[in-house]
C-alpha cells in the first residue's frame, strides 16, 4: 500500500508537512505497512518541468492507492494560458483521469469552536454536522463545447448530465445517508435548468426503487444557500451537482469557523481517492506558517478510511483533532482571544494533534 504526496503551492507544503507528521505517528501506533512518495504538482511543477502535471507525477499516482493533495495555484501563474494554469492544468485533469466522480465534503462545527463560527449561538447550538456528495467529473466544468470565440466577443460553457452520472453519485449519497441520520437533501435548479429536471427525476426514481427508507427532499439551490445559514441542523447528506456543490461547500465550510478546517475526498468506483483541503493555496498567508493544517490532517483521516479501509486509525486522527481543539490550541484563523485559547502556528498545531493520538 502506497500513497502519493502532492503538496503543490502556497500553504500546501506547510500543511502537508503537518499531515505527514500525523501520518508517521499513526503509522507507528497501528503498525501500518503504508509508504508514500512525494512529487511536484501545480505551479511548483510548472516551474521545474514547464507543466503543472508532469508525466512523472501522473505515473507515480497510477502506481499508488491514493493521493494526498495539498493545494495548487497562485498569482505567479495566473497569466499562463488556460491549460498551463495550476488548477485547470493539474487538479481538473487528475479528477478526470482517475474518474473521481464522488466528492465528499464533511461540514462539522466542533463544540469548542462555536465562538469562531460566523453564525449566532442560537443557530449553531442545534448542531452543524452534514456532508456534501458533490458530483465531480461532469456538468458545467467538463461538458463540451467549452470555448471562447475567436473574436473574444462571446464564450460558451455547456451543462450536460446523463442519468448514469446522476445515478452514480446519488447511489453513493443514499448509501451514506443510511449510515447516518437517513436524511438526504437533493439540490437542483429544476425550475429553470433541464439538467435539473433530469436530476430530480433520476434521484426520485432511485429513491422509490431502492432507498425509500431514506427521508428524501428536494431543494432549489438558491433556497438551499439560504437554508444553510438559517437552519443548518436540518441537513444530513446533501446531494449536489458539480458547480452548485463547489459554491455551497465553501459557504457551508465557513460555518465551521474557518475554511482551514474542512477536508475532502474525491473517489472513483475502485475507491482510489484524491484527498485535499477545500480551502486552496491561500497565497496571501503562504510562507508565514500561520495556516491551519487541520483540513489537511482530516483529509489524511479520510484517506485512511476510504482508500485504505482503516476506520479505527481514521477515527483516532479525528478524535485527536477534537482533543487538540478542546485543549485550547488555535491557529490564527480560529483564534478569538477568549480565555483558555492558545495561539499557535502551523507546526505547533500539527505536533499537538500528533501528540493527542
Ligand atoms: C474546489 C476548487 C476547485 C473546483 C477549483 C480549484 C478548480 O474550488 O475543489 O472546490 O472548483 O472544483
Ligand atoms: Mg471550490
Amino acid at each position: 500500500m502506497h500513497f502519493a504526496v502532492l503538496a503543490g503551492d502556497g500553504i500546501g507544503p506547510e500543511i502537508v508537512a503537518q499531515a505527514l507528521k500525523v501520518f508517521t505517528a499513526v503509522a507507528k501506533k497501528y503498525r501500518l505497512n503504508i509508504g508514500y512518495t512525494e512529487a511536484l504538482v501545480g505551479g511548483a511543477a510548472y516551474d521545474k518541468y514547464g507543466t503543472p502535471l508532469p508525466k512523472e507525477t501522473l505515473e507515480l499516482c497510477e502506481r499508488c492507492d491514493a493521493i494526498l493533495f495539498g493545494a495548487v495555484g497562485g498569482p505567479k501563474w495566473e497569466n499562463l494560458s488556460a491549460e498551463l494554469q495550476p488548477e485547470r492544468g493539474s487538479l481538473l485533469p487528475l479528477r478526470k483521469f482517475f474518474a473521481l466522480y464522488a466528492n465528499l465534503r464533511p461540514i462539522k462545527l466542533y463544540p469548542s469552536l462555536t465562538a469562531s463560527s460566523p453564525l449566532k449561538d442560537s443557530i449553531v447550538n442545534s448542531g452543524v454536522d452534514f456532508v456534501f456528495f458533490r458530483e465531480l467529473t461532469g456538468g458545467l466544468y467538463f461538458s463540451l463545447p467549452k470555448q471562447i470565440a475567436d473574436d473574444r466577443k462571446s464564450a460558451v460553457d455547456t451543462l450536460r448530465y446523463s442519468v448514469k452520472e446522476i445515478e452514480a453519485i446519488a447511489e453513493f449519497a443514499f448509501e451514506a445517508a443510511r449510515a447516518r441520520r437517513r436524511i438526504l437533501t437533493s439540490i437542483d435548479k429544476a425550475n429553470v435548468l433541464m439538467t435539473g429536471v433530469i436530476w430530480r427525476e433520476t434521484v426520485t426514481a432511485l429513491h422509490e426503487k431502492k432507498y425509500s427508507d431514506v427521508n428524501l427532499s428536494h431543494m432549489y439551490v438558491d433556497n438551499a444557500s439560504m437554508q444553510i445559514i438559517k437552519y443548518p441542523a436540518q441537513f444530513d447528506v446533501i446531494l449536489i451537482e458539480n458547480t452548485f456543490g463547489d459554491i455551497l461547500s465553501d459557504e457551508a465550510a465557513a460555518l465551521s469557523g474557518s475554511l482551514g478546517l474542512t477536508p475532502s475526498a474525491s473517489l472513483n468506483k475502485k475507491k482510489f481517492g484524491l484527498y485535499e483541503p477545500i480551502g486552496g493555496s491561500a497565497p496571501d498567508i503562504a510562507g508565514q506558517m500561520i495556516a491551519n493544517p487541520i483540513s489537511q490532517i482530516l483529509s489524511l483521516a479520510l484517506m485512511l478510511r476510504y482508500s485504505f479501509n482503516l476506520p479505527e486509525a481514521a477515527k483516532n486522527i479525528e478524535t485527536a483533532v477534537e482533543r487538540a481543539l478542546a485543549s485550547g490550541v488555535r491557529t490564527k484563523d480560529i483564534y478569538t482571544g477568549s480565555q483558555g485559547e492558545i495561539l499557535v502556528n502551523t507546526a505547533k498545531m500539527g505536533s499537538t494533534i500528533a501528540d493527542n493520538l
